[in-house]
């Protein structure tokens, strides 16, 4: 995917031990279609040499404030109205400091005075340093002035200390990179994504419910937001942050997510079903907790379920459904079951989701999935959820787009 077609990043390179990472951000940030160039402190000097980011962005470093060759060639204000985005990673605690000051003692600070284009910064130093109120102070304030902050991540450090302050990984850092800048594919569309389980009522205290941990859908949601949609989530109970602009309804059983569905529906133009939802549910959920038999043999207890509504059969049955998006979760024969779904439930697109590889699917943070159409399959290598999100958006955008050109 090029997300950053066309995009100019400045990459700014502080001096800490993660600079090294720089070098393979460039080649991810060109991956996506950036043209990258990069500005070096003279600390980044130190880990990293200016000759190999040279080398990987095809273009001089640029390392220093008065040089009367640079000032020439790119300075300040050109780097800085170049750039679509500065991104500095890794972004040392001595860097961070200068920028919430607005100091303008080297050419990065300078340049990032002179940006009018969005910051973007990604931290990496020891966990005593990250937490160290001047460095907190310091990261609040520049978030407050609209800094936008990659990481930093949790974990073991270069000093062999474990805490806060790594570098976010790059893949990630592309990510969110690639999340400033929207797509505008979906704009003027509004989307319905159902996400995660439902929990079907035994009694007061049980239920039966599914592994689904709700990342797919949203993460699902998070991309259609950024390619410009308005989007609406019809949540089961999940552990997850909501994401920015998505307005989400909060539901526990198959029934109430149904309902909440067909509540808003005939506002969508798109709806994708993500959600595990439960194909069965208890006839009645007991008043009162059950309480465990102790006179008879065998112990045994038999529960009778009945079928819940099925959602996405119920939106294909309106007289004028959206664009309608299923997944199938197989275990086996994933082609064949996923491609009957498509079919007997008038689907236009549906997702195939491997559940059996436990480093894929459900709770897990990467997908391997395979697009299905009416005539089309599109595998999708293993990325995480949210690439592959991306890529199903892609994918639906460029599907609607066919079928209103063929109006
Ligand atoms: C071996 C070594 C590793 C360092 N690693 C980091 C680091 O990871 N993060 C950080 O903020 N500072 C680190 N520092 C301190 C910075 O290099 C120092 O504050 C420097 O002035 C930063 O300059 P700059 O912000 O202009 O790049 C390290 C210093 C040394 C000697």
């Amino acid at each position: 995917m090029k997300n950053l077609q066309n995009k100019h990043i400045l990459l700014g390179v502080t001096g800490g031990i993660a600079a090294y990472k720089g070098a393979e951000l460039i080649r991810r940030l060109q991956d996506s279609g950036a043209e990258v160039r990069v500005v070096m402190t003279r600390a980044a000097t130190e880990f990293i040499t200016p000759l190999t980011m040279q080398a990987l962005s095809g273009f001089p470093v640029s390392l220093d404030l008065l040089d009367t060759e640079t000032e020439s060639v790119m300075g300040h204000i050109e780097l800085a109205r170049w750039a679509d985005l500065v991104l500095v990673a890794p972004a040392s605690a001595n860097f961070l400091a200068g920028l919430r000051q607005g100091r303008g003692d080297d050419l990065l600070t300078t340049l990032c005075l002179a940006a009018t284009c969005p910051i973007a910064v990604a931290p990496a130093m020891n966990q005593a340093m990250w937490g160290n109120v001047a460095t907190q102070e310091n990261c609040a304030g520049l978030r407050r002035n609209g800094v936008i902050f990659f990481g930093p991540d949790e974990g073991l450090q270069a000093c062999g200390e474990i805490g806060q302050g790594r570098l976010l990984d790059v893949a990630h850092i592309v990510e969110h990179t690639c999340a400033i800048f929207p797509s505008n594919l979906l704009t003027g569309k509004t989307v319905m994504i159902t996400a995660g389980p439902t929990r079907e009522a035994i009694d007061p205290v049980r239920y039966i419910s599914n592994h689904s941990s709700g990342k797919q859908g949203y993460a699902l949601a998070e991309a259609a937001v950024e390619a410009g949609a308005k989007v609406l989530l019809i949540s089961g109970p999940v552990a997850l942050a909501v994401p920015d602009r998505v307005t989400v309804i909060n539901v526990v059983s198959a029934d109430d997510m149904y309902a909440a569905v067909m509540e808003n529906i005939t506002e969508c133009d798109i709806f994708i079903g993500v959600a595990a939802v439960a194909d069965f549910k208890p006839v009645a959920a007991a008043v009162q907790k059950i309480k465990k038999q102790h006179d008879t043999e065998p112990r045994t207890m038999t529960l009778t379920l009945v079928e819940n509504p099925d959602i996405i059969a119920s939106v294909a049955a309106l007289p004028t459904p959206p664009f309608l998006v299923g997944f199938a979760a197989e275990t086996e024969n994933l082609l064949t079951y996923a491609s009957e779904k498509l079919n007997r439930k008038g689907l236009d697109l549906i997702v195939a989701n491997d559940v059996a590889d436990s480093r894929i699917g459900f709770n897990s943070d990467n997908n391997g999935t395979t697009i299905i159409s009416k005539d089309k399959v599109t595998p999708l290598a293993v990325a995480s959820k949210r690439q592959v999100s991306v890529q199903i958006i892609q994918v639906i955008a460029d599907l609607l787009n066919t079928r209103e050109l063929s109006k």
